[in-house]
């Protein structure tokens, strides 16, 4: 059974595709390499022991899409592609909402055309907003704060009005909370371009001295010890609830929305104690200002992808720090030489 990747050769796909290979899935990967390098790929394919094939394709493109369809049997999609970035979406919002959504679309009607209606799709815990913790996923969604945030929830319906249309559709939502780490074998991992936006690939070029220090934003949240509160889940645990998504989408039809983190957070502070023990040495920081749209606290239910899935987290907050610096120290300028 062939599983399609879209975005497979960025941070979280490549990590799917290692479990996936590693569960017996035959993988074909459709990237356009707009945040990615093929290395990555070749790299998974070094890591299983497995190959894979992989499509340099952009999601917009319907043909080279069909192309794709036509060449392989894909039985379920898995569609990480996408643009991610929240401060850049509230500046160039038309190509978030172009990529990401007019993106999405062209996916579906590619498949729906090719007769294949299975789709694991990439959501976040952003669609949220501001609701009381821990989300659940009855929560009343969609108060997002950026054109990001938004662009998945608009998704996240379309995909509902395309299931109310076509109850063939079997469709997971799910809705991630902070994926952090890489995996053990140092190969494969985040690599941001630039100067990271998120906390712990900054905390990690601070480890290595790429960086000089950490801003810590804001030290006056309602939290115990007054630093941001974040629910962060091992890119490999994460990458195993997609292949347990793929398994339940594949003797059923219907969507549902599933969160998959850990349902515990960690601070800021928590998290940089965390990376010192793991790179042996202090981390510089200070505190700084609020970032704006910052929450104090968020953390998953994670009951329904133990109920649906069987998912449960398995890595721990050292863990996550021991493999992220792992992938860091081997690859100080990550996937290039
Ligand atoms: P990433 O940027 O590393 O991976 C996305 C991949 O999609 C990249 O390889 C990129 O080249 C590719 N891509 C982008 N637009 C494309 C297009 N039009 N056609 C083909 N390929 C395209 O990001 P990631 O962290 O691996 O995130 C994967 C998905 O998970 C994204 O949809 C993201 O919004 C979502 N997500 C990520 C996080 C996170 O913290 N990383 C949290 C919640 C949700
Ligand atoms: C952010 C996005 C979210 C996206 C997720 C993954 C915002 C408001 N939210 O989540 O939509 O899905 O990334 O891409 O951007 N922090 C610091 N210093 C730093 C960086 C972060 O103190 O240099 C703090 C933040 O204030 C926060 C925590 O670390 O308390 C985690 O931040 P980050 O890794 O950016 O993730 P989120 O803000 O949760």
């Amino acid at each position: 059974m062939s599983i399609l990747v879209t975005g497979g050769a960025g941070y979280i796909g490549s990590h799917a595709c290692v479990e996936l290979l590693n569960a017996g899935y035959e993988v074909v990967v459709v990237d356009n390499l707009y945040n990615s390098k093929e290395e990555s790929l070749s790299r998974v394919q070094k890591i299983t022991g497995k190959s894979l094939k992989f499509y340099e394709c952009d999601i917009r493109d319907a043909e080279g899409l069909e192309k794709v369809f036509t060449e392989n049997k894909i039985e379920c999609v898995i569609h990480f592609a996408g643009l991610k970035a929240v401060g850049e979406s509230c500046k160039i919002p038309l190509e978030y909402y172009d990529n990401n959504i007019g993106g999405t679309v062209i996916l579906c009607q590619v498949m729906a055309k090719m007769g294949v209606k299975k789709l694991v799709f990439s959501s976040s815990a952003t669609v949220y907003g501001d609701s009381p913790i821990p989300y659940r996923e009855d929560m009343h969604v969609g108060h997002c704060t950026n054109p990001y945030g938004r662009t998945k929830y608009m998704i996240e319906e379309i995909l509902r009005d395309l299931y109310a249309s076509d109850n063939e559709w079997s469709i997971a939502l799910l809705r991630y909370f902070n994926p952090i780490g890489a995996h053990e074998s140092g190969l494969i991992g985040e690599d941001p371009n630039g100067i990271p936006n998120n906390l712990l690939p900054y905390i990690s070029q601070v480890a290595i001295g790429k960086l000089a220090c950490l801003s810590v934003f804001g030290d006056d949240y309602n939290t115990p010890d007054g630093t941001g509160v974040r629910d962060y889940i091992h890119v490999t645990d994460l990458a195993i609830g997609h292949v347990k998504a793929v398994k339940y989408l594949e003797s059923r039809t219907g969507i549902d929305a599933i969160n998959l983190g850990a349902g515990r957070g960690y601070s800021v502070l928590e998290l940089v104690k965390a990376f010192e023990k793991a790179c042996g040495h202090e981390i510089a920081y200070k505190i700084a200002p609020r970032r704006p749209g910052d929450l104090d606290v968020s953390y998953a239910d994670p009951q329904k992808a133990k109920d649906l899935l069987g998912f449960e987290t398995q890595l721990d907050v050292d863990k996550m720090c021991e493999d992220t610096w792992r992938w860091q120290s081997n690859n100080p300028n990550g996937y290039d030489a």
